[in-house]
């Protein structure tokens, strides 16, 4: 079976078996009869880069559901199934008038991965919004409760990438919301200016997820119509001292400070730097106006698309002596 629906960049890699998971018992039957090393999970496949055919089982996770599970004055505690696609779940919470997510609106992917990654846009993180999720062990079927002290959240980092890699599939998500109380984040890129434009003096959370929105559709591309899988590198983090020296070279260097050691460096700006934003290479190439987004304009292989991935970071390394390393997982 092609894989190409079933991952972002439209990538035509075949796989051996495919199951779509609709509940936690057949998912459970099916880990105790197969070993591991002959699965391979998929979830809303918005970050993974297929370089070959997958000689495996394709589990893809869809289970389904959003359910209230709690409220106190002013919170809401909410569960959704890591089958459900990310965007919906923020329009539902939208339309509820529950508050927390309206940065993260039009993430692709599903609600499983969101932890697994600690998704990020415009000033919030998935780890400000999480309270708790649950995932099952492959070895064993366990289902496990992580808290979000126990998912151990970095700037798009979890366990589920490091001490847990590939130990878990993640079921459900908690999400604990505002309902009136919402805190807004407006300080992040462009939003506030957004707002002043539009003269909303005090803005909803409806207003904030519109504005995201269409900041996102001018500057990523759609996946459902030119492959891509957002940001294809990390932003990188260095050091104060090589940050200084690059400044002096570059005054207009883009930063983040991180804490008094380091800071954070678009990556994008780097590739733009180096020249390489809009190029392209047969299928291949970065996105004209995000050069942080590597494209699949319809035919290009995942190894071609790896290749310009590593021309990119040769290049970044050799003229900024910064590494950049990919956001998206290669298999
Ligand atoms: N920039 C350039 N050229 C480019 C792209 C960016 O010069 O081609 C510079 C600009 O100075 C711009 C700055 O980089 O002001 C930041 O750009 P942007 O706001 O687009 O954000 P980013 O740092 O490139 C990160 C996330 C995005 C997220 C945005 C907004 C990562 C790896 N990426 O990108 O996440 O939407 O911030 O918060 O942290 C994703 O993970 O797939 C993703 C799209």
């Amino acid at each position: 079976i092609s894989l190409k629906p079933y991952n972002t960049f439209g990538l035509d890699v075949n796989a051996k078996y495919f199951i779509d998971i609709e509940n936690t018992n057949t998912l459970k039957d099916i880990l105790k009869g197969n070993s591991s090393q002959k699965l391979f999970i998929m979830g809303g496949g918005s970050n993974m880069l297929l370089t070959k055919d997958i000689e495996k089982t394709v589990l893809k996770i869809n289970l389904k559901g959003i359910k209230v599970i709690n409220e106190d004055e002013n919170h809401v505690w909410i569960e959704a199934q890591a089958g459900e696609n990310w965007h919906e779940f923020v329009l539902w919470c939208i339309d509820n008038n529950y508050g927390g997510v309206e940065n993260l609106s039009l993430i692709p992917g599903n609600v499983g991965t969101t932890p697994i990654q600690n998704i990020g846009a415009y000033g919030v993180e998935i780890k400000d919004v999480l309270d708790y999720c649950t995932a099952m062990n492959i070895a064993n079927q366990d289902i496990v409760t992580f808290s979000n002290e126990d998912c151990q959240f970095g700037y798009r980092e979890s366990i589920f990438k490091n001490a847990a890699k590939d130990q878990y599939i993640v079921l459900s998500v908690v999400f604990k919301l505002t309902k009136k109380e919402h805190v807004l984040k407006t300080g992040y890129g462009s939003i506030q200016e957004e707002l002043d434009q539009q003269n909303i003096t005090n803005p909803t959370i409806q207003d904030i997820s519109k504005i995201v929105i269409s900041i996102r559709q001018n500057k990523l591309p759609n996946p459902s119509e030119i492959g891509n899988s957002g940001s294809f590198f990390k932003n990188p983090i260095i050091d104060i001292e090589q940050f200084n020296t690059l400044q002096k070279k570059y005054p207009n260097i883009p930063h983040y400070t991180v804490n008094e050691q380091s800071v954070k460096i678009p990556a994008g700006w780097l590739i733009e730097q180096i020249g390489f934003k809009g190029y392209r290479l047969g299928d291949t190439g970065v996105h004209e106006k995000q050069a942080l987004v590597l494209i699949n304009y319809g035919n290009a292989k995942g190894h071609q698309i790896e290749k310009l991935a590593q021309i990119i970071q040769d290049q970044v390394k050799a003229i900024f002596g910064i590494s950049i390393t990919p956001e998206v997982n290669i298999f």
